[in-house]
C-alpha cells in the first residue's frame, strides 16, 4: 500500500484520491493497537475505577465504537445498530470520568464484540463510499480520519490510565528505544518573522483552522526536551519550596498536594532516585525528557532557569523552520517512522534526548515530534475565523483561559494523530499526561 514514492507521501495532504487506503491502513492499525494494548487483561482491571481522572477501560472500547457507529455509520445513513440510550451511556459529557464505573455499561466481552460488529460495518461502509464527494464529512475521506484520530487518542488515554493502574501489574511488550547520537542541551537562534500558524490538510481538526499567517519575533528555543537529570537539578536544589519561581496559584495547589518532584519519580535514601513505569520501578534514567509534570511545574522550572515557555505560536515557527516553507513535520512530508520520532505506544516510553537525527528541524530544534508532549505558555482559543467541524464538542467548548495547549505529540500518540499543527490541550494541574516541555527565551 505504501510501496510507491508517491503514497509515501502523507496522502491526506497531497494525494485526495488516495485517502481510502489510508483510512484502511489508520482504521486498522487502530484496532490492532487496542487489541494488543488490551489483551490478558483480567475482567477486574478492565472494568475497576483506577483513578477519578480516568474511565474504567472498558468505557473507552465502547465509547470508541459507539463514535464510530454514530459518525461513519449513522451520520452517513446505516442502520442503527444502538439507540440514543445507548450513546448518553458513552456520551463524555453526560458522565464525569470518576463516575462511570456505576453506570450499566458493555461487559468487556460484549465492548470488544460491539467494537468488532462496527468496525466491520465501517469498513463495508467505507469500501462503498465515493472517492468524490460534497458532503464535507466525506470529503477527502474526513470523518474515517476522524474517527482514527479519535480511537488513537483513546488509546493513549488507555496507556495514561494503565500507567495509573496499581491494582495490576502491567508489563507489556516493549519495543527497544534507539540510543542517543547526541544529546548536549544548547539554544537555538529561530530568527523572527511569519509563520504559517495551523492548517488546511484534509484530515486537520477544526481547532487547527483556517491557517493563516502570525509574526514571530526572533527567540531561543532548547535544543531538546528538558530531561529527567536537567529536572532533577531542580529539585534538589529546592525548586518546589521557592515560591519564587511559581504562579501563586500554581504554588498553593502544588503545596496543599505536598508536591515534590513529577508524579511517579521515587526518592530512595541515599539520594539515588527511582521512577515508576507501568508495571515497573527502575532507576531514574537521566536522559531521557522529563514527564509527567504539570503546567505548574515546566512553567516553574522554566523561570527557574532564566527562561520562559514557549508560545505555540513560537513552538510552530520552530516547527516549521525558518525558510517560510510550510511543513507536515518538522523534517517535512514523510511520514514518520521510527527514524524521526518516538510515537506509536509500543515503546512504553521516551527515547533519550537526541535519539533521532532524521527528526530535526530545518533550523537544528531536537524531538519536536513523539516523546513527551510539550506545554506551551499558551491558553487554548479558536484561530481567526474559526469555525466549528463537524461539532462543537470536540474543541469549541474547551475554548478559554482555563486550558493550557500542548504541543508535539508523545510516544504514546500515533503518527496519524500528530502533526506540526496538532493542538493538545489540559488543565495547568495534570500530571498524568505523557506531558513535558522545552525552554524558550527572549533575545536580548
Ligand atoms: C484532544 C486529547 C484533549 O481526550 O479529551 C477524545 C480528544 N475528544 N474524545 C480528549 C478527544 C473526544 C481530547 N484531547
Ligand atoms: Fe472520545
Amino acid at each position: 500500500m505504501r510501496s510507491t514514492p508517491e503514497a509515501r507521501m502523507d496522502p491526506g495532504r497531497r494525494q485526495p484520491r488516495a485517502w481510502k487506503a489510508r483510512a484502511l491502513a489508520e482504521l486498522t492499525a487502530a484496532r490492532a493497537r487496542l487489541l494488543r494494548m488490551l489483551e490478558g487483561l483480567p475482567e477486574d482491571a478492565l472494568t475497576r475505577q483506577h483513578s477519578p481522572l480516568m474511565s474504567p477501560l472498558v468505557w473507552d472500547v465502547a465509547h470508541v465504537a459507539n463514535y464510530e457507529e454514530q459518525w461513519l455509520l449513522r451520520r452517513l445513513g446505516a442502520p442503527a445498530l444502538t439507540d440514543a440510550a445507548f450513546d448518553a451511556l458513552y456520551d463524555a459529557f453526560r458522565h464525569p470520568r470518576a463516575s462511570r464505573s456505576q453506570l450499566p455499561l458493555l461487559t468487556p466481552e460484549r465492548a470488544f464484540a460491539y467494537a468488532a460488529r462496527v468496525r466491520e460495518a465501517s469498513l463495508e461502509w467505507l469500501h462503498a463510499a465515493p472517492e468524490d464527494s460534497d458532503e464535507p464529512l466525506l470529503r477527502d475521506g474526513f470523518v474515517f480520519g476522524m474517527v482514527a484520530q479519535h480511537e488513537q487518542q483513546h488509546l493513549e488515554t488507555l496507556a495514561a490510565t494503565l500507567q495509573l493502574m496499581t491494582s495490576h501489574v502491567y508489563r507489556p511488550a516493549e519495543r527497544p528505544r534507539p540510543r542517543p547520537a547526541r544529546a548536549a542541551q544548547y539554544e537555538v537562534l529561530i530568527p523572527g518573522g511569519p509563520v504559517h500558524l495551523g492548517s488546511d490538510a484534509p484530515w486537520a481538526y477544526d481547532n487547527e483552522r483556517p491557517a493563516h499567517p502570525v509574526d514571530v519575533a526572533p527567540f531561543l528555543l532548547d535544543s531538546h526536551p528538558v530531561t529527567n537529570g536537567d529536572y532533577l537539578v531542580f529539585v534538589e536544589s529546592g525548586g518546589y519550596a521557592d515560591a519564587r519561581w511559581w504562579e501563586p496559584k500554581g504554588f498553593e495547589w502544588m503545596r496543599a498536594q505536598g508536591l515534590r518532584h513529577p508524579l511517579f519519580w521515587q526518592p530512595q535514601t541515599g539520594g539515588t532516585w527511582l521512577r515508576r513505569r507501568f508495571g515497573q520501578v527502575e532507576p531514574l534514567p537521566y536522559d531521557e525528557p522529563v514527564q509527567h509534570v504539570c503546567w505548574y511545574e515546566a512553567d516553574a522550572y522554566a523561570r527557574w532557569a532564566g527562561k520562559r515557555l514557549p508560545t505555540e505560536a513560537e513552538w510552530e515557527k520552530a516547527a516549521t523552520g525558518s525558510d517560510g516553507q510550510p511543513r507536515t513535520y518538522p523534517w517535512g512530508e514523510a511520514p514518520p517512522t521510527a527514524a524521526h520520532a518516538t510515537l506509536g505506544g509500543d515503546t512504553w516510553g521516551p527515547s533519550p534526548v537526541g535519539s533521532h537525527p532524521e527528526g530535526v528541524s530545518s533550523d537544528g530544534v531536537w524531538g519536536l515530534l513523539g516523546d513527551v508532549w510539550e506545554w506551551t505558555a499558551s491558553t487554548f482559543h479558536g484561530y481567526p475565523g474559526f469555525s466549528a467541524f463537524p461539532y462543537r464538542e470536540y474543541s469549541e467548548v474547551f475554548f478559554g483561559p482555563e486550558y493550557r495547549v500542548l504541543r508535539g505529540g508523545a510516544w504514546a500518540s500515533a503518527p496519524v494523530a500528530v502533526r506540526n499543527s496538532f493542538r493538545n490541550w489540559d488543565y495547568p494541574i495534570r500530571r498524568h499526561l505523557f506531558a513535558g516541555f522545552r525552554c524558550a527565551r527572549d533575545m536580548r
